[in-house]
């Protein structure tokens, strides 16, 4: 496992780490597809391409001939070729299908393949995971029946892990502090939260009353609140006179206390609000007002082994909520790492 540090691997930290090995994030915008894009997950090195045929692949990035970037490589009808030697890994396998050298292609060396990742592509985005997945990826019992068109925004990099970053992402204490530009004066004082869940996913609704914001001229709307462990964060608002859009934010781990942010925006069809352009455009003030915020914190991660103290109110309700969730999560990995030890004990053993 490639990590920062060496955290020992009883801690919740690196649980933590093993349940994100096991849990599906976004790793490239569908829009970026026309040609081969790079990302890291958790320390490890990927290519994401769209194949002649139109299908979507996830491999490791490093060519194992000789150790050339794949994501350089030029795209074939079902595969990807390296661009040093034209070696040629297939897309849904990674199996070298081609050694262009050989005049023998029946020789070409069996073992010399990449490893291949699953592929989902949902919500505006290429999701991947790099280990058996404890859990399907997210599919948001709220927007079954709506018509959603998505649009990804731009990607961007912060210096904190995943769970604080859903955390900032969610978090409403901060609004007055942090977002007084985009979102105008806002109250200070939280209201009794109403917060649930139900195993992985933590659910709020909150009523916004117009403001003197960007949104001012949108109305009143009721904003739903759901998160799901490790990475997802989303509020779908319903607004009286409008309909209902979407903001959504799902960070790629890149390390354990790094992330990409992947995010986008959805409104329904129909929806009479501003468009999905504008609907970016906004959101994206609100992230940038965010990222020199949590760039300082420390730790950089949920202090999952207790490292510092911290100290919370009913205002952290949600926060809290999905530290269950997470802590859940990590529960789970332990399970399937248990589980995994005692088999590799009892064929061991057999
Ligand atoms: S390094 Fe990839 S084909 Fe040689
Ligand atoms: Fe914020």
């Amino acid at each position: 496992m490639s990590t920062t540090s060496s955290p020992e691997t009883n801690s919740k930290r690196f649980l933590a780490e093993a349940a994100m090995r096991r849990s599906w994030f976004p790793v490239a915008r569908i829009t970026d597809l026309g040609k081969p894009q790079t990302a890291t997950l958790l320390g490890t090195n990927l290519v994401i391409f769209r194949d002649g045929a139109g299908d979507v692949a996830v491999l490791d990035r490093r060519c194992p001939h000789r150790g050339a970037d794949l994501s350089k490589g030029e795209v074939h009808e079902k595969s990807i070729g390296c661009p040093y030697h034209g070696w040629e890994f297939g897309t849904g396998t990674g199996a070298c299908v081609r050694v262009p050298s050989l005049a023998d292609q029946a020789k070409v060396p069996a073992r010399a393949g990449v490893k291949s990742y699953p592929v989902e592509l949902r919500y505006g985005h290429v999701w991947t995971v790099l280990e058996d997945p404890i859990r399907p990826v997210y599919d948001v019992a709220r927007w079954k029946g709506l018509d959603l068109e998505w649009l990804a925004g731009p990607v961007m990099d912060s210096s904190v892990g995943v769970g604080i970053t859903i955390e900032n992402f969610r978090d409403v204490a901060h609004f007055p502090f942090v977002h007084k530009v985009s979102m105008g004066p806002t109250p200070e004082v939280v209201e009794p939260l109403a917060v649930t869940r139900d195993g992985l996913d933590i659910h709020m609704e909150r009523e916004l009353n117009a403001g003197t914001g960007e949104w001012a001229e949108d109305g009143d709307a009721m904003m739903y609140y759901e998160c799901s462990a490790p990475g997802l964060a989303t509020i779908t608002y319903n607004y009286e006179r409008l309909g209902h859009r979407i903001v959504a934010g799902f960070p790629c781990p890149v390390d354990y206390n790094t992330v990409k942010i992947f995010w986008g925006v959805a409104n329904e069809v129909g929806y009479k609000g501003a468009g999905l352009e504008e609907c970016l455009r906004i959101e994206e003030i609100v992230y940038r007002e965010d990222l020199p915020i949590v760039e300082g914190m420390d730790p950089r991660e949920i202090p999952w082994d207790a490292e510092v103290q911290e100290y919370s109110v009913p205002a952290d309700m949600f926060t809290l909520n999905f530290r269950r969730s997470f802590n859940e999560l990590i529960t789970r990995a332990k399970t399937a790492l248990e589980s995994e030890k005692e088999q590799d004990h009892d064929y061991a053993t057999a």
